[in-house]
Order: structure tokens, then C-alpha cells, then sequence
């Protein structure tokens, strides 16, 4: 590679681990396996190391990633608080270095045995719980605060939420020291995970991707009485040398364990790298049976004077590495392989497998990516592959068992024609899938986009796939702007329909009316325009006219804008069809301005913290909506803060058990619509029932193209 080529390649890794480290740390949806992640990041740590001219301090490699809320509050977990105190760490709080090889960890072995220069020293192996980081600090005894692990330099001060979670005591016993900080972390475990997801697909909220993310998310909640009920728990692997006199790392967390803090019991003192080896090999399966999520093996060396004396770099200690867990796999049989056209007409192979066990999950279908990773595989019907789960929820084939391969199984063909629409595919230069470039004739399209436009994150009208598939057949519906023109009378004349589902469909198209723009941008579907993205662009540019005035240059002024997102939305601005829809759009009464000034429509509600349960005439998503425009919180478990429980049809039993325990006023929808002043969003009161049915597809988070589950 030369210096022109390694520049180009470290600005794009230095951009692509900046946007994976956003996804992982702040939106708490990570996008890619943390293998791959630290792919990129050992990748750019060799670029930078040889070609030191492009070295920056700024650079990733030399930062830890933040978890510190964003000023945009992109949180994946609705409810999760925007605008933590953050405050400073006394130590600095780093990373650790990684490795996925043994022979790294001998390297790292063989480094401080020099150092050391012949001083004896001593390794505590220790899992490396995989949740999120916390530093805790007791005042004579007492549980004083509790940040995350921010930037390292400063946290968002979570002391609350910690109070709540089992097993990290509010009062230490025995011989503590007058002050100290103790760091470890929080954890979800599977069980917990289970139920909590089971509980968010049941109420239509998007599911969490892995463990890790829901006890990340579960830590940032409005309400501390939630996080009670998240099932966390806590285990602490360090106490910063400089606030105990201990001689060894063990010794206090032995100390830390008599004081009555949560330490595990599976450390190891191991004296050489055979002894490092069979920790890990015995961890390496012993893992599989614990009741939480474990990604590696951390070895630190033990006396505390050795750590004083091989010190830092600017991320991380050179006392401790990391070796980490390949993900878990599972072998299984490729019974056929569908294509699937998404939205934007890109074309995805989705494999159907023989159901298999994969962390905890059944897993039925997994995708292929496009025609290049399949021929890179080498698949073929009836292969044994391999699968894994990477940062997403969606599972990928990852390779093939070749010692299984049935003879005379042949190659499958990727189609040459849109299995939808029989429109020859075609494919750009630099994308790696093929496409179907009958944008307006393609049923698959068109629905996807409806579907899309349709959404919970985006419009949140209720409609599901199976709507949408009325809709669309009965010609009612190829734009979402035709949305907006259905009649009563023609919904009427569709099967199933009745008076109600008929009004309560036509309540949501209205309520849609105030969604805000940045969600209205992010509906339009513009190609690479996620949620960020358009919450990003919407709130630079305030509204669509300005939007449609701008040049690509003044698109790429956004954060996060760069030439192929510029390049995207600016072609769909130019779009005469686009700008027709986005006319009619308009004239239908939704919002094309106005970004960043969502002012609360009243503060009747200012102070108080309203718990909603069961289903309303708009979804329970709009309603928390409607809740904190009024000035007010959304929480959704009671205490002694909730001001009332807001309940709709069938409300939670255990809810309503807990109001009447704690003498909390419960009221229904039209008493709470009651309190609201006269708004276009508060006016309407049909009557409740059960929500329409929503697919997966609709409901899970940021899952545009494909309808796996
Ligand atoms: S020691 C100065 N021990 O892994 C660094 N960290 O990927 C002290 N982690 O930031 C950290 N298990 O959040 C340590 N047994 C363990 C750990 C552990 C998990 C986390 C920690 C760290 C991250 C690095």
C-alpha cells in the first residue's frame, strides 16, 4: 500500500469505527459484530503504526468510545433519559487492549517479563463480563455515586438507577477504607433478557439486539423504579490502584468481596502462559452454561507494584489484555434459499435452515448479504453452515461444513430477473448487491415503501403487512401519499374492515399529522436516510424548503453527512415524482417544518410521571408522545413517583394491583384526554380496542430490507 492509499484507507476506518462506536455506545444498537469491529480498529492500529505520518491523537485508536448521552438523545430504547448530570472520573476510565490469539497473549506475557526485568510477578485471569462499564465510590461505607464510563474522562452520573439494582449493597460492612471507587459491570442476564424482550415484542416495541445492549439501556431509563424491575446485576473486577494500599490486585478484590460487594468467585491466579492457556480453554466452554454473557478472558498482572510500574498508554493499561471469544456458532442444514427485494429494490438471498439452537435464540433463517458472499462461500442446498450473530438480530451465514456437501448439489443461481416483477436486475459498479430498477412498478417495492412510510418509527399509522397487502391489491395505495386520500367508504368495502378498525385507522393517518419532521424525513424513505441521519438533517436545515434549496456542499455541513448521503438526498430532492409526493404530502396537513422547535404543546402535565398500559385508539408509542409534549415523563412501571396510571383497554393486572397498593389514581384515555388542553392531537377520543396487528418486520429496529422472522 503506499502513502496515498494508506491515507484514503485510515480516514475511511477512522470514519466507519466513529460510526460503529456511536451505534454500539450510544444508540445501543450496534450494526456490526464486535469481531468485526475490532478488525477495523486492529487494522487502523497497524495502518497508523506504519505509516506514523498520519498518526493523531484524535484518532480512535487513542480514544475510548463514549457512551455519553447524545445531544440528539439517540437512544434505541424509547423512555431512556436524554441529558445525564455527567461528571468527572477522578481515574481516568480506559479500555483494555484485545487480542483473538493465544500467541498474542504470550507476546503481551513475554513484553512485561522484560519490563519487569526479573521482578516476580503473578497473572489474575478473570472473565470479561460482557455488559456495560460502571465506577462506583463509597464514602465511609456508603454508596455515594455511580458513573458510566462516558468518554473515560467524564460519566453520566447514574447513582439512582444503580441504587436499584440487586446485590450493589447502599451500606458496606467491615474494614473498608474511608473513600474509595470500585469499577465493574453491569449485567443482564439471559433470563431476564428473555422475559424483557418477550415483554417489548408484546407491547410492539423493538426488541434488544443482545444482553449487553438492554443492561446499557436499562441503565439510562427515566425511571429508577423501572430499572428495579430490569433483573440487572452487577459483579466488580477493579478498584484503581491508587485509591487502596493493597500489594495485589486479588488481595482487594478479596477485601472489596468481605465488605459485602458483588466480586466473582471465578478469578485464577495463574504463575506462567500454560496456566494462562488452560483458563481459557476451560472458559472457553464452561462459558456456555453461565447465566449471563461473557465475551473473553481478561489477565492482569496481579501485584499492584508491577502494574504502578508498566503503567498506561493513553486507552489502556499495559498491565492487562484481553483475549477474546470468537461468537458462538451453531451448524445446521441449508434447506433453500428465497430472495427477498426490500424497499430500495435491492435484492437479498435469505436462507431457510433446519431450526437450531444460537445463544439462547431459535434461529430459522439467517441472510446471505448478496451474489458475491454466497460465491465467496461456495453454498449450495442441503450444505451444512455455519451460524452466527453479529451485532444484529439477524443471523448470518458465516461459512460451510464442506465435509457434509451431498453429492451433485449444484450452485444456486442468483436470479437474473426481480423474483417479484421479472425486471431484469441490474447492478452498480461499486455496490455489492444487484438491484430491481422498476422502482415504480415493482409490487415488492411499492409495498416496502408503504410499509416503511407506515411504521412505528417513521409515521406510526396503523397499518400492517397485511393492510398494506390490501391496500395495494385493491388499488387504493402505491404512494404514501395516496394514504392520505382513502375513504371511509372504501375501507368499508374491503374485507374484514369494520366501522371501527375503519376509524381507528383513519384516527392514526390524522394523528400522523403531527408527527415531527425530522420523523416525516426519515418516512420519506430516501435512500442511506436512517433515523439519525434524518433527525440530523432535519434539525440543520429546520425544514423541506431550505432542504430542497440546499447544494450538496451544504448537505455535507451535517454531522455524519458524507458525498454518498449528500449524493442521495440531494437526487431525491430532485426528483419531480419525489417533489410531487412530497407536495401532496404536504397538502395533506403533514409537518415539512419546524425541526428542532418541538416546543411542548402544554405543561399541564410538568412534573409529573404518567405510566401507560394496555391499548389505546393510538398506539402506546404516540401516547408516551403525547405524554411529554404535554410537559410531562413517560415511565412504564409504578412507584411512589408515577403521578397516575394511565390505562387503557386490558391493562397490566400487576400494574393495576400496585396503584391500588400504593393509592396511585388510575384513569382511562378520555379522562386523560380530558385534562389536555384542546389540541389537533388530543381532540379525538374514538373508542379503544385491541391494536391492529403489526408485523415483525414493522416493529423492529432500523430492519428496512428484510422480513426474517
Ligand atoms: S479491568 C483499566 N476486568 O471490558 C481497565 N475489565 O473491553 C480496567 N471488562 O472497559 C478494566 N470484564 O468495561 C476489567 N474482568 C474484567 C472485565 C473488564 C469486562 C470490560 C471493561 C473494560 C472493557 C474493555
Amino acid at each position: 500500500m503506499n502513502e496515498q492509499e494508506a491515507k484514503i484507507r485510515i480516514e475511511q476506518l477512522r470514519e466507519d469505527i466513529r460510526e460503529n462506536s456511536r451505534r454500539y455506545y450510544v444508540d445501543n444498537a450496534p450494526s456490526i459484530s464486535d469481531y468485526e469491529f475490532d478488525q477495523l480498529m486492529h487494522e487502523l492500529e497497524r495502518l497508523e503504526a506504519e505509516f506514523p505520518q498520519f498518526d493523531s491523537p484524535d484518532s480512535p485508536t487513542h480514544r475510548v468510545g463514549s457512551d455519553l448521552d447524545a445531544p440528539m438523545g439517540a437512544n434505541a430504547e424509547s423512555g431512556a433519559r436524554q441529558g445525564f448530570v455527567q461528571r468527572p472520573h477522578r481515574y481516568p476510565m480506559l479500555s483494555l487492549s484485545n487480542t483473538y490469539s493465544v500467541g498474542e497473549i504470550e507476546e503481551f506475557a513475554a513484553r512485561a517479563d522484560k519490563s519487569l526485568d526479573g521482578i516476580p510477578f503473578s497473572y489474575s485471569c478473570e472473565l470479561k463480563f460482557d455488559g456495560t462499564a460502571i465506577c462506583l465510590t463509597y464514602r465511609n461505607g456508603r454508596l455515594v455515586q455511580a458513573l458510566t464510563r462516558g468518554d473515560g474522562i467524564q460519566g453520566d452520573d447514574v447513582t439512582e438507577n444503580v441504587r436499584r439494582i440487586a446485590g450493589i449493597p447502599q451500606q458496606l460492612k467491615g474494614d473498608f477504607p474511608p473513600e474509595f471507587e470500585i469499577r465493574g459491570e453491569i449485567l443482564m442476564p439471559y433470563a431476564a433478557f428473555d422475559a424483557l424482550n418477550r415483554e417489548r415484542e408484546a407491547q410492539e416495541e423493538p426488541p434488544f439486539a443482545n444482553p449487553r445492549n438492554a443492561a446499557s439501556g436499562s441503565l439510562k431509563l427515566v425511571d429508577p423504579e423501572e430499572v428495579a424491575h430490569r433483573g440487572l446485576i452487577c459483579t466488580l473486577y477493579h478498584i484503581p490502584a491508587e485509591s487502596v494500599t493493597f500489594d495485589s490486585h486479588s488481595q482487594a478484590l478479596d477485601a472489596a468481596a468481605s465488605w459485602g460487594l458483588p466480586v466473582s468467585e471465578d478469578r485464577r491466579i495463574c504463575h506462567d502462559i500454560s496456566e494462562i492457556k488452560a483458563y481459557i480453554d476451560h472458559w472457553d466452554q464452561a462459558r456456555k452454561f453461565l447465566p449471563y454473557a461473557t465475551d473473553g478472558i481478561v489477565i492482569k498482572i496481579n501485584e499492584l507494584a508491577c502494574q504502578r510500574a508498566l503503567g498506561y498508554t493513553a486507552k489502556s493499561p499495559r498491565w492487562a489484555v484481553a483475549y477474546k471469544f470468537k461468537a458462538e456458532q451453531a451448524c445446521t442444514e441449508l434447506l433453500s434459499i428465497d430472495y427477498q427485494v426490500g424497499r430500495t429494490g435491492a435484492v437479498t438471498p435469505v436462507a431457510n435452515l433446519a431450526p437450531v439452537q444460537l445463544s439462547g435464540t431459535l434461529v430459522k433463517r439467517a441472510t446471505l448479504n448478496n451474489a458475491d458472499q454466497m460465491a465467496l462461500l461456495d453454498i449450495r442446498v442441503g450444505d451444512w453452515v455455519f451460524v452466527e450473530k453479529g451485532g444484529e438480530i439477524i443471523p448470518k451465514i458465516t461459512g460451510i461444513d464442506p465435509a457434509h456437501r451431498t453429492e451433485g448439489a449444484v450452485p444456486p443461481v442468483f436470479p437474473e430477473v426481480c423474483p417479484d416483477c421479472g425486471t431484469p436486475l441490474v447492478k452498480a459498479e461499486a455496490e455489492a448487491k444487484w438491484f430491481c430498477p422498476n422502482q415504480d412498478g415493482c409490487p415488492m417495492q411499492i409495498k416496502g415503501r408503504l410499509l416503511h412510510f407506515v411504521s412505528r418509527k417513521a409515521m406510526d399509522i396503523l397499518a400492517g403487512e397485511m393492510t398494506v397487502e390490501q391496500f395495494f391489491t385493491a388499488g387504493l395505495a402505491r404512494t404514501p401519499a395516496d394514504l392520505y386520500d382513502i375513504s371511509k367508504y372504501q375501507l368499508l368495502s374491503l374485507e374484514g374492515w369494520q366501522e371501527r378498525s375503519a376509524q381507528r385507522f383513519l384516527d392514526s393517518l390524522d394523528a400522523s399529522k403531527q408527527v415531527p419532521f425530522e420523523r416525516v424525513l426519515f418516512a420519506l424513505g430516501i435512500r442511506y436516510v436512517g433515523e439519525t441521519t434524518a433527525k440530523g438533517v432535519a434539525r440543520h436545515f429546520g425544514g423541506i424548503d431550505a432542504l430542497i434549496a440546499a447544494t450538496r456542499e451544504q448537505l455535507l455541513e451535517v454531522g455524519d453527512v458524507g458525498d454518498v448521503i449528500a449524493g442521495s438526498i440531494f437526487d431525491f430532492l430532485h426528483d419531480p415524482v419525489q417533489l410531487e409526493q412530497i407536495a401532496r404530502l404536504r397538502a395533506a396537513g403533514l409537518r415539512f417544518d419546524g425541526a428542532g422547535q418541538d416546543a411542548a404543546v402544554s405543561d399541564v402535565l410538568a412534573g409529573k410521571t404518567v405510566v401507560i398500559s394496555g391499548n389505546f385508539s393510538i398506539s402506546r408509542e404516540r401516547m408516551k408522545d403525547l405524554i411529554v409534549a404535554h410537559g410531562g415523563k413517560a415511565g412504564s412501571s409504578v412507584s411512589g413517583a408515577t403521578a397516575f396510571l394511565l390505562a387503557g383497554t386490558k391493562p397490566g393486572p400487576e400494574k393495576l394491583k400496585k396503584c391500588e397498593k400504593l393509592g396511585i389514581p388510575v384513569i382511562s384515555e378520555e379522562e386523560f384526554r380530558a385534562m389536555l388542553p384542546e389540541t389537533a392531537d388530543s381532540g379525538s377520543s374514538p373508542e379503544g380496542e385491541k391494536n391492529l396487528p403489526r408485523s415483525a418486520a414493522e416493529t423492529s429496529a432500523g430492519i428496512e430490507e428484510l422480513t426474517l422472522f
